[in-house]
């Protein structure tokens, strides 16, 4: 016993769990899922895996993602990416659902199942069905050889490096660097992006781990404002664009593993129910990066703000605006729109992680919770 005990340390490698180790390890974990696959000064991005289907992403009507929890929010910040830059129709879909309603498929389809485990029961299934049914299947797993990967035409694996804490963390944002680099690689087959511009997106895409890195420092100042709201029990995470499966990503975080009632919304739909729970005691959570969407997301701000509700956001650093409205304010680097999910991200996790460690919850092991879950 003393060993697996000594043994358990050696593999937190000097953290006091897997949860923060892998937190931690985002900007190693992104760069080898980068690694061989982006050639900035050239624009060009190799995908092994996906080059037999250059053409079929080419002509390809429309994609459709399949996947549960954490890798279904990958998947919707899939959907933006791959309609903004590479223009295909997306449609993403909770597996479980999918598999079960005779869905429309045919030969012309491309289906991309999103799974940390490769081992998802409902997510194996409705590729099955997608196979069955003639589409293309690709697969974007972690766990190299899983049942997953062996059943698709094609993949990218996402090369995060074996996950242990069983609320998902190193692996989201791996998944979602493999969809960048999709989104990209369909928008440059189809001449939705000019070259020049994809030298750029990919310079920037290039220098993503060490903004991670310089994320990653928002760990104290996460942890001061954790302290300052560990006892509420319900929260509310808001975003616009990419930013709302973050915020989706956020809530389902602090569930998993503080067991606070957490709920992530579009920002906009704020209006259309969720402002009713809004009072002193409802921390909300926004996403509020300079980008398209800003203006919009500081009205609701000024709307949570007038209702009494407390305000966290999510900024780009030396923003001022939001720093004036809100109670608290976590800062992340300035990067382009398509990118702001990787960095968005890592501040939530550090809250649901600080806020369950001050609840006296078991971070890497939460109550009735799988890692993988092979049960239908
Ligand atoms: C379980 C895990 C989640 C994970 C989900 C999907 O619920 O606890 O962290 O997101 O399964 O797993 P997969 O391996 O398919 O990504």
């Amino acid at each position: 016993h003393e060993l697996d005990m000594k043994l358990e340390a050696l593999e937190k490698g000097g953290y006091d769990h897997f949860m923060l180790k892998e937190i931690y390890e985002q900007a190693r974990s992104i760069r080898d899922c980068l690694r061989g696959r982006i050639y900035p000064a050239q624009g060009k991005i190799q995908l092994g895996g996906l080059q037999e289907y250059k053409e079929k992403l080419k002509m390809v009507d429309r994609i459709i993602i399949v996947a549960c929890g954490t890798s279904w929010h990958a998947g919707l910040v899939g959907e933006y990416l791959i309609e903004e830059y590479g223009r295909v129709p997306v449609e993403v879909e909770y597996a479980s659902e999918f598999r079960y309603r005779n869905p429309i498929i045919t030969h012309k389809d491309i289906v991309i199942a999103i799974s940390q485990s490769g081992e998802t029961a409902d997510t194996m299934a409705a590729l099955e069905i997608a196979k069955e049914r003639g589409a293309t299947i690709f697969g974007i797993c972690n766990v190299v050889g899983a049942s997953i990967p062996r059943i698709t035409d094609a993949g990218a694996y996402t090369h995060a490096g074996p996950e242990i804490g069983v609320a998902s963390t190193k692996a989201f944002t791996a998944q979602v660097t493999v969809l960048t680099l999709i989104a990209f690689y369909i928008a440059q087959q189809r001449g939705t992006i000019s070259q020049s511009k994809l030298i750029e997106f990919l310079t920037e895409l290039d220098s993503i781990p060490a903004l991670v890195e310089r994320t990653l420092q928002c760990n104290n100042r996460v942890e001061e404002i954790a302290a300052r709201f560990k006892d509420s029990n319900n929260c509310l995470f808001l975003g616009r664009g990419s930013s709302f499966p973050v915020a989706l990503e956020g809530a389902l975080k602090l569930k998993e593993i503080s067991y606070v009632h957490a709920e992530g919304y579009p920002a906009a739909e704020m209006k259309h129910g969720p402002i009713a729970l809004i009072d002193a005691d409802m921390p909300v959570i926004f996403i509020a990066t300079k980008n398209s969407s800003y203006e919009k997301v500081v009205s609701n701000i000024q709307e949570v703000k007038a209702r009494g509700g407390r305000v966290i956001a999510i900024v780009t650093e030396g923003d001022t605006e939001v720093r004036d409205m809100a109670e608290y304010v976590i800062e992340i680097p300035q990067t382009d729109d398509a990118f702001v999910p990787l960095l968005a991200t890592i501040p939530l996790q550090f809250l649901s992680y600080h806020i369950a460690l001050m609840r006296g919850c078991n971070v890497d092991q939460p109550r009735n919770l799988a890692k993988s879950v092979t049960v239908e």
